[in-house]
């Protein structure tokens, strides 16, 4: 690249330069490469706009009609590969419209009537933003479904559940599944009440001030599908927390996506051999024969550094900016679209993980009986049973695990006298409560993991996500 290149004076804003931009300010000016990927939003705004145009009697009949034309073929040559982006050019608002100039000619010089790129490019990021958080509330059902229709199939598979990665008390895998289900509903949400808010159309803002042509914001407000028209002209042009608070619902995305993802890293491997994800979704090592390698949940695990991390990019883009627009504001394009690309994918590969995983149902029943992951329910036994105070069946049950494992076994293992020795008011019924499968059974109360209840959860998700 050559820093002395000067080119052409820019054919849309060059009117008051002598001299076009060196190949180095094209360079760092240029955003094409990126905001191409807005051309289906950037049409869609312009023929909002030249309708209402229209509509207003600010341009004529004819030219809104050649116009609209133009656009039509613009659109199709973007869609089949035919058309050629410029970088001299900058961005996708004036590569379209130089090209329609080529198209239609003079008309193409009406179409930025009462329009500036700084409401058009507010505007079409919007549509996108607007559109990433109606695809990723799709795909955080598909994965949702997903993981309720194995919660159905697992609704009683026992296996521990932990705390500090302790062994804690068993639960059933279908509950386990089911509470991300429930976290992903809620990303879901998330998504929803942030496209209610951003849903208000910046166009007509012009470049910060407003305009002096008679437009109708109504008008090109409903045209695209927003609510209303955004009321405030500056702020119009140089507000970004809607792709703010898309990336933040999409960050509390990957951090669940993340951690799921760590899970089945753990339960792959064979020190705990809970689950086998399909040959589809592991990998060979090429050096260790024997190894299948849990890499999509790795990568998953991993893209949430940057999913956060364009969050993080375009939040120290605009802390500081003053009002109104700020050429800053057009790094927002490219951190935006690979934050909803990393979670695009990693939500995809999530939900094909989770769709053909197989449970290994007796190593999680194993695992789930070490641990005396049934001593809360000694203690509870003995509190429903001989009436202690909670805090004394604990102290005793304390005692209880001591001693079994002090001779090596597991609590249903220790003899009844050996119990005695500690309360000797134990009767032999204590042995039917320390079972794992027992004790998940018990867990009636509501959000419980016994498996009737998972199973009426899963179902109910699975009714809600029709
Ligand atoms: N490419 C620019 C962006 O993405 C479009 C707006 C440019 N406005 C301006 N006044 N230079 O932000």
């Amino acid at each position: 690249m050559k820093n002395k290149t000067e080119t052409k004076e820019n054919q849309m804003w060059g009117g008051r330069f002598s001299r076009g931009p060196t190949a180095i300010m094209e360079e760092i000016n240029a955003s094409i490469d990126i905001d191409k990927r807005l051309w289906r939003e950037d049409i869609a705004g312009s023929k909002a706009h030249v309708a209402m145009l229209e509509a207003t009697g600010i341009i004529s009949h004819d030219d809104k009609t050649a116009i609209d034309q133009g656009l039509n073929q613009i659109a199709k040559e973007i869609e089949g590969g035919t058309f050629e982006f410029s970088k001299s050019l900058e961005d996708i608002h004036m590569n379209i419209e130089a090209r329609l100039k080529d198209i239609i000619g003079a008309p193409a010089g009406r179409l930025h009537t009462a329009r500036s790129r700084n409401d058009q490019v507010a505007t079409d990021f919007r549509l996108w933003v607007r559109r990433a958080c109606d695809d990723t509330q799709a795909a955080l059902k598909t994965l949702m479904h997903a993981l309720a229709t194995a919660a159905t199939e697992n609704a009683d598979t026992v296996m521990p559940g932990f705390t500090h990665l302790q062994t804690a008390q068993p639960v059933t895998f279908g509950h386990h599944l089911l509470a991300y289900v429930e976290m992903f509903a809620r990303d879901a949400s998330r998504f929803s009440d942030a496209r209610k808010r951003m849903n208000e159309c910046p166009l007509g803002a012009a470049a910060l001030a407003g305009t002096a042509f008679p437009i109708d914001r109504q008008a090109t407000a409903s045209a695209l599908g927003f609510d209303r028209p955004t009321a405030n002209s500056l702020d119009s042009v140089s507000s970004r927390d809607f792709a703010l608070e898309a990336l933040g619902a999409a960050s509390i995305t990957a951090t669940h996506l993340s951690r799921l993802a760590e899970e089945l890293v753990m339960w792959t491997s064979p020190h705990f051999g809970f689950v086998t994800l399909s040959d589809s979704f592991s990998t060979g090592s090429s050096i260790m024969p024997q190894k299948r390698n849990p890499d999509a949940a790795e990568l998953v695990r991993a893209k949430a550094g940057r999913i956060i991390g364009s969050l993080n990019n375009l939040l120290i883009v605009m802390k500081g900016l003053p009002l109104a627009y700020a050429k800053d504001m057009q790094e927002d394009k490219a951190t935006t679209f690979e934050g909803f690309d990393a979670l695009a994918l990693a939500l995809a590969a999530m939900a094909g993980m989770i769709g053909d995983l197989k449970p290994n149902k007796e190593a999680m029943k194993d695992a789930a009986k070490l641990g005396y992951s049934t001593a809360t329910d000694i203690a509870d036994w003995l509190v429903r049973v001989l009436d202690m105070p909670f805090r004394d069946a604990h102290h005793v049950t304390g005692a209880v695990v001591a001693l079994a494992e002090k001779k090596s076994v597991t609590l249903d293992q220790l003899a009844l006298k050996d119990m005695q020795s500690i309360e000797p008011r134990i009767t032999n019924d204590i042995f039917s409560i320390l079972t794992v499968d027992a004790s998940a059974a018990s867990r009636t109360s509501y959000g419980g993991t016994a498996p009737d209840n998972v199973k009426q959860e899963a179902d109910r998700w699975l009714a809600a996500l029709k």
